[in-house]
This record gives structure tokens, sequence and C-alpha cells, in this order.
């Protein structure tokens, strides 16, 4: 097994491996590279659900999505699917899941099932590499910040998101939940510090007025948006990645239309951020 840096902020590849079969040692040297780098990349993988739910099962507890469809028969499984005929796509932003949870899904594990001809690549940002780049200004500026999370507007039974996405989300009624975390992370496993807001899920910034609060998010999120803290994944079928939700932040592009695109997502519960 050999794991390279997929670029300097974020991602590593693993190579020469087959997820199914890895020894302890071998998952012990993944542990530690998925939070070192915040996201791995694994080709050529051949996985039955029942193998994906394994491998996620050797992270942690399983956090059963509850507005993702899933896979039939799997409930571990949420379904990332596009139709040909389907203009909008599923995570088409910068974003970090579960953010609106109390205790946010540590990490997800995708797995390419389909893949169209081109486009379809996914965008990936490192919130540590992102904080350490921060001015000194604004660095004791968001020391004590804290952010609010939701996710009625993606989820809930009144987004127009939500609607245009149509059946592949569910459970609407059970949108609503807020969260508040800290704006600075110190990360449960490493305690590297890193940047906790994202433009899917944060609402505002706690006991600031809306306006400063929105131009402040406003500013972490064109700093975060610098190609420098990037790495662009290009999809192959049979490809699994997986990511750490508290140091990363993904965006799926949707620039492939008139092709099916369709993907199975697990994610692994995590822990209150503190
Ligand atoms: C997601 O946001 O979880 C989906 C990412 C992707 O489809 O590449």
């Amino acid at each position: 097994m050999q794991i390279s840096k997929a670029s300097e902020a974020v991602g590593a590849i693993v190579e020469d491996v087959d997820v199914t079969r890895l020894s302890d040692q071998q998952f012990a040297e993944l542990r530690r590279a998925f939070f070192d780098h915040g996201t791995l990349f694994f080709r050529d993988q051949k996985l039955t659900p029942e193998e994906h739910i394994a491998f996620a099962e050797r992270w942690g507890a399983i956090d059963f999505n509850r507005f993702f469809k899933r896979r039939e028969g799997y409930p571990e499984i949420a379904e990332v699917l596009k139709e040909a005929d389907q203009q909008l796509n599923i995570g088409g932003g910068w974003h970090t899941d579960h953010s609106y949870d109390d205790a946010p899904a540590m990490g997800s594990i995708l797995y390419a099932l389909e893949i169209p001809p081109s486009g379809g690549d996914t965008l990936f940002a490192g919130m540590a590499a992102a904080y350490e780049a921060l001015d000194d200004a604004m660095k004791p500026r968001i020391k004590e910040l804290k952010a609010r999370h939701g996710n009625a507007h993606v989820f809930g039974e009144a987004s127009e998101y939500r609607k245009a996405i149509g059946d592949r989300y569910t459970n609407a009624d059970q949108a609503g939940q807020t969260a508040v975390h800290p704006v600075v992370l110190c990360h449960p496993e490493t305690g590297a510090k890193g940047l906790y807001v994202n433009p899917g899920f944060t609402l505002e910034i706690v006991d600031m007025e809306t306006e400063e609060s929105k131009a402040l998010l406003q500013e972490l999120y064109a700093h975060i948006m610098q190609d420098r803290f990037h790495h662009r994944h290009v999809w192959r079928e049979g490809d699994l990645a997986m990511w750490d939700n508290r140091a990363t932040w993904h965006y799926a592009l949707n620039d492939y239309q008139g092709h099916r695109r369709y993907l199975n997502r697990i994610t692994i519960e995590g822990v209150a951020l503190g």
C-alpha cells in the first residue's frame, strides 16, 4: 500500500490496496493518513454494498442520513444520484456534511458506481491549511466565535432546492435541526485548528449583528475558495473517496447534463465539537 499527497492543502491518494482486505496495520496507517490529509482516494475498488458497509464499520458506527434516499435493502447507504434527464445534482455547492447536527458525522465514504464520460468531478478544500493561511488580524478576531448551522433551507418542506431534487431527498418533515459549533475547530483527533463554517449549512455567527455576520462569513468563504486550498478529484467507476467532515469542504460539480451519475455514500458517526 502506498500513500501520497493529492495536493498541498488536502487529500492523499492510496494505491495498491483492496479495502476489503486491510490488515490491522494497514488500517492504522490509513487512519493516520486520513486525519493528516482530511481525504483519502482509492482507485479500482470492486465493492458490493455489504463490503462498502463493512469497510465503513471499521471506522465507526454508521450515521444514518435522514434526508437522502436510501439504497433499497441497505438503509446504511445514501444514494447520490443524478439521472440523465435531471438538471440539479446533490451536493452542488461548497459544504460539509451534517454540520447541522450536534455531533456532526465524522466522515463520509463515497463509492462511484456510474460516472459520466466527462465532468462530475468533486472539489475538496482543506480547512486546516485555510486556517493557517489566515492573516494575523483574522485569527484573533474569530478565535472565540461560534456559528449556528441548520438544514431547513436545504432539506425542509419549504426549500425550493429540495422540491427541485424531488424524491432523491426524503423526510422533509424531519428537517429543522440547528446546532452551534466553534468557528475555529480544534480537531477532535489531531488537535489541529481548522475553520468550521460552510456556505451550505452555516446560518450565522452567534451574537453578531446580521450584516456583520454575513460579511464575516463571506470573507472566510472567499478565503477558503482560493484554489490553493483545493484538490479536484476526477472520478472513475470503482473509486472510493472518504473525507473528514470536520477538516474539509466538498463540492460536486454539475457539468455533465444529459448523463447519469450514481454513487453510494455512507456517513460515520462523529462527536460533539468543542
Ligand atoms: C456529497 O455532497 O456528498 C456528494 C459528493 C459528490 O457527489 O461528489
